[in-house]
This record gives structure tokens, C-alpha cells and sequence, in this order.
């Protein structure tokens, strides 16, 4: 019987509306063993602690992601998501917490300033942190260096950049979240990645409802997508797919800390 880990999900989001019981309560007999569903700001935070407290199988993160920053400003907001850490076990890390310059709006100071006091909170609840990072790696490795988020731990999800990059988040003890961009025809440099990464250091994420992987690509994507990605990763790996159900599936206990 296979157990995936899903890492990085957002099953609170609209295009589930329609079949969210349903397929929620499909993902166990496919397969999918836990799943970690993962906030964006603060009512998609509320709505993770929800989805943790209905399914035994789910798990959270709350925090808000570097496009909703300026929700932050607003007095007493950030104490809304250290309050959903601390009162539900389920919260298994802050985020998704990071930089996003990839449209021309981003405020970047912005997104520097909350992505740090994120990383404090994280450091003060002796969470790990689920990292976004697009289009701002060079910030993104120096805010963390020099706020030792070694110490903090935790994954960069979607991971997008090449393998010098990579190198750095490794060396700080970091995971690297894959998902279905993998299975795309333009994903070579991350190919590259997953070729160069240590399979201890892999985990196996959808980022659902998007980045459905080949042959979806443009449609929904799920947890039950998973194995597209999987297999293509395996491949590289040299290694049977069941393999690296059970090694991404540890690495993913480790991460959350489970
Ligand atoms: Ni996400």
C-alpha cells in the first residue's frame, strides 16, 4: 500500500467549492496519507485550521504570502496568525511566508519587512517556515542568511530557481518542494534541480489548485495528480516510484516535524 505526503496544498481555495468533501474524503483509498493544506493570508489561514480540524489526515500552516502583505499592516493582524499556531497542534509551520516580485506592483520593502517578522514568529514558536520565493532569489538567500534561518528550518515550495540556488537553501538545511512543473516541457532547469538535490531532501507538493503537471496542465490540479510528478522525478533518481513515495513521505515527517 503506497502512503504519499502532500505538502503543499490550498483545498480552502473557490475551485474546490463545487467537490471538496468529496475529494477530500477520496484522497486516503489514493493513496494520499497526509496533506498539509496551506494558508495565504488571514482568512485562507482561518479556513486551513478548519480543514485540519474536519479531516484526521490534514494538517496546516498559516501565515500570509508576500502578495497579501499589506493585510499585515493592519494593527494586531500578525497576532491573529500567531494565535491560529498556538492554539491548534495541527499548525505544523508559518507560511507561506516569502518574496514575490514577479508583478510590477510588489512592494518590495514590504514584502522584506513582513518576510522577517514572519521568520521571528516561526523562530518564537519553534516552527519551521514554508518559504515562496519568485523572481527575488538574491533577496530571498540574504534575508535568510542573515536572519540564521538555518535555525528555523523548513522548505522552499515550487522550488523555480537553478542549482546554485538550490545549493544555498541545501546548505541551509532546507527542503525543496516539487510538484507538477516537473512534468512540463520547459522544466528543464528544474529537472536539473531534482537531478542535483539529495533525494533526503525532496519533498512531494501540488500547489493545487494550481500548476497542474503534463498531461493536465491548465486544468485543476489535485493531490490525486501527485504520481505525474512523481514518476518523472523517480526517473531521474534512478529509482522505483514506490522508493520515492517512502523517502519523500519521511522527509516530509521530518519537515513538519511529525
Ligand atoms: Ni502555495
Amino acid at each position: 500500500m503506497i502512503k504519499i505526503f502532500e505538502t503543499h496544498a490550498h483545498y480552502d481555495d473557490d475551485a474546490f467549492d463545487e467537490d471538496r468533501y468529496s475529494l477530500l474524503s477520496s484522497l486516503r483509498e489514493n493513496g494520499i496519507d497526509k496533506a498539509v493544506n496551506i494558508g495565504a493570508n488571514l482568512s485562507t489561514s482561518k479556513a486551513t485550521v478548519e480543514l485540519t480540524k474536519k479531516y484526521d489526515f490534514m494538517y496546516g500552516v498559516v501565515g500570509v504570502h508576500p502578495s497579501d502583505i499589506r493585510e499585515l499592516e493592519t494593527e494586531g493582524a500578525i497576532d491573529v496568525i500567531e494565535k491560529l499556531a498556538v492554539e491548534n497542534s495541527k499548525v505544523v509551520a508559518i507560511g507561506e511566508i516569502g518574496l514575490d516580485y514577479h508583478y510590477d506592483d510588489a512592494d518590495e520593502a514590504l514584502q522584506k519587512k513582513w518576510f522577517i517578522n514572519q521568520m521571528e514568529l516561526a523562530r518564537k514558536l519553534k516552527l519551521p517556515i514554508v518559504v515562496h520565493s519568485r523572481d527575488g532569489a538574491k533577496d530571498t538567500m540574504d534575508i535568510m542568511t542573515a536572519e540564521n534561518a538555518q535555525d528555523i528550518g523548513g522548505v522552499v515550495h515550487c522550488f523555480s530557481y537553478g542549482k546554485e540556488v538550490a545549493k544555498t537553501f541545501l546548505d541551509m538545511g532546507f527542503y525543496l518542494g516539487v510538484g507538477g512543473v516537473v512534468t512540463f516541457k520547459n522544466g528543464k532547469k528544474l529537472k536539473d534541480v531534482v537531478e542535483y538535490a539529495p533525494l533526503d531532501r525532496i519533498v512531494l507538493e501540488t500547489d493545487c489548485p494550481y500548476l497542474a503537471p503534463e498531461p493536465f496542465r491548465g486544468r485543476r490540479n489535485s493531490s490525486l495528480y501527485i504520481p505525474y510528478g512523481a514518476q518523472v522525478i523517480a526517473d531521474i533518481k534512478g529509482i522505483d516510484v514506490e522508493e520515492l513515495y517512502q523517502i519523500t513521505y519521511n522527509n516530509a515527517m521530518k519537515l513538519y516535524r511529525l
